[in-house]
């Protein structure tokens, strides 16, 4: 099936190429599937071959950070875009693709081996490649990668982002967050400050001209708020500002609904949003801020914000004049599309966080014929809301002995002035995540969003015995083997 999908893209390739083989920029040689491409010259990728040399390489990372069939979405938006840049005529090797690939194989999904992102949609999952699957997919493989170094990865394709100082990347990242953090199959999470720093060692090593980042994630300002530089010739969009959730769509019950088939939700409104728009715009023309202020529109729920999110930017502003093709590649079949075209938006969403939970009383409802597995998802269900309640049931008791019954859940909220990051002291705040685990149990996914109310403890200055104290007393008498850290590992 790969090379199914691989032939066609060739041939579209071929075809594009055949009306601009006058300009001599294009071999119009068809190639069989499985054939390598010929080496080409550094920077001359684009299909038509126009202003390449200037442009350099474009290189992406693509970082689905989640694993499970529940959270099917963030891979789908993954598989889709890689999709859309292979279209974009960017190369297999300078695309590097991080998914656990838990998916397509599932013996949950309705279509085994195919994925797809939109109710209507095209598999998606065809000719993706496996570069960092399954324990590889780790935040440390990420920053190498990004790095360009080959030693400090382990395990998967060993491909990097081996750029030159003329070539632009795009990274695109989607799947659940918290703030300061991304998520990822395997532990720990990423922590914004990391992050940046990795941004600021590659813009060190003078080995791109500009950079883009898209990142779908709840609270996904909080990763870039109060920290992200404006001279890294960097220029990012994140889902949601720094205190709200992000939303899936296409989900079960919604309209437009997934195949009945389906008991998860398809994609996020962010990602398809951005990645709907690419697909129907000459990326030639469209400038980054076009899609910025379209993609912002689309996730807010008609300005309502009751179903959507704000989307918000980050870093060097000046690059929105820039057009999209720079970084997410030019399909020749795209020459006449203008941006007077609409989408059909879905009518809904649900918020990251629910939609765990809808999955999984999807599940008990398709299992009605199936008494004996119907009990275990019920049981799974139940365990999984009774740990959240007693996560924020702890976190809210920690912040009363802190601080005080009435101050306590005020202290814990309390965002920051935009500009100003979630924590000053990084180190501080995975210290208190170990602690409260340690005492507690792990996060989890979900547990994510108490984040700031961790940040807030270290920006009062609270040190670690206190907290390690506060922890035993809310949690002493906690006994769930299975929400232990030395099983589901640490968040920090
Ligand atoms: C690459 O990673 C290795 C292993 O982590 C490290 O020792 C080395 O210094 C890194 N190289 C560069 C150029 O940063
Ligand atoms: C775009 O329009 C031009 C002029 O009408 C036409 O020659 C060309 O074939 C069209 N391209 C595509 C991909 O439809």
């Amino acid at each position: 099936m790969a090379a199914g999908w691989c032939f066609a893209l060739l041939l579209v390739l071929c075809a594009a190429a055949g009306a601009d083989a006058s300009k001599g920029k294009w071999e119009t040689v068809i190639r069989m599937p499985g054939e390598e491409e010929p080496a080409t010259e550094r920077g001359s990728e684009g299909p038509d071959g126009t202003e390449d040399d200037a442009i350099g390489t474009r290189w992406a990372v693509l970082v689905a950070g989640s694993s499970g069939y529940g959270n099917y979405r963030h891979q789908a938006d993954i598989c889709h875009a890689y999709r859309i840049l292979r279209k974009g005529g960017l190369k297999e090797e300078n695309i590097v693709v991080f998914m656990y690939d838990d998916i397509a194989n599932s013996a949950l999904n309705p279509r085994p081996g195919v994925i797809i992102n939109h109710p209507e949609g095209e598999n998606v999952y065809d000719g993706v490649p496996k570069d960092y699957t399954g324990d590889e997919v780790t935040t440390k493989n990420f920053y190498a990668v990004i790095l360009g170094n080959k030693t400090a990865v382990t395990g998967g394709s060993k491909k990097v982002i081996d750029s030159k100082p003329n070539d632009h990347i795009f990274i695109y990242y989607s799947d659940h967050g918290g703030p300061g953090v991304l998520g990822m199959p395997n532990l720990p999470y990423l922590y914004a400050d990391d992050f940046i720093k990795v941004l600021q060692e590659k813009h060190a090593t003078n080995t791109y001209a500009k950079m883009v980042i898209y990142v779908e994630a709840c609270e996904s300002g909080s990763i870039f708020e109060g920290l992200m530089p404006a001279d890294l010739n960097i220029y990012v969009t994140t889902a949601s500002n720094a205190e709200e959730s992000s939303w899936g769509t296409y989900c079960p019950g919604m309209e437009p609904s997934p195949p009945s088939e389906y008991i998860t939700c398809l994609g996020d409104l962010y990602s398809v949003a951005w990645m709907e728009d690419s697909e129907k715009h000459n990326l030639k023309e469209e400038t980054i801020k076009k899609q910025y202020e379209a993609v912002k529109e689309r996730t807010s729920d008609l300005n309502s914000y009751s179903a959507g999110s704000h989307v918000m930017e980050y870093g060097d502003k000046t690059i929105k004049d820039e057009k999209l093709y720079l970084y997410q590649g030019y399909n020749p079949a795209n020459a006449n599309m203008t941006n007077s075209l609409f989408w059909q938006a879905p009518k809904a969403a649900i918020n990251q966080r629910d939609a765990d939970i809808l999955f999984m009383w999807r599940r008990y409802e398709m299992l009605h014929a199936k008494p004996k597995e119907r009990v275990n998802v019920l049981r799974e269900i139940s365990e999984t809301v009774t740990h959240r309640k007693h996560l924020d049931s702890s976190v809210d008791f920690i912040g009363k002995l802190l601080f005080g019954f009435e101050n306590g859940p005020s202290v814990l909220e309390a965002v920051r002035p935009s500009g100003k990051p979630l924590v000053d002291d990084w180190d501080c705040l995975k210290r208190t995540v170990r602690i409260f685990e340690s005492h507690c149990g792990s996060l989890s996914q979900y547990g994510m969003k108490h984040m700031r109310a961790f940040a807030n403890i270290c920006n009062n200055g609270i040190s670690g015995i206190t907290m390690k104290e506060a922890s035993i007393n809310a949690c002493g008498g906690h006994n769930s083997a299975r929400w232990s850290p030395l099983i589901q590992g640490y968040s920090a």
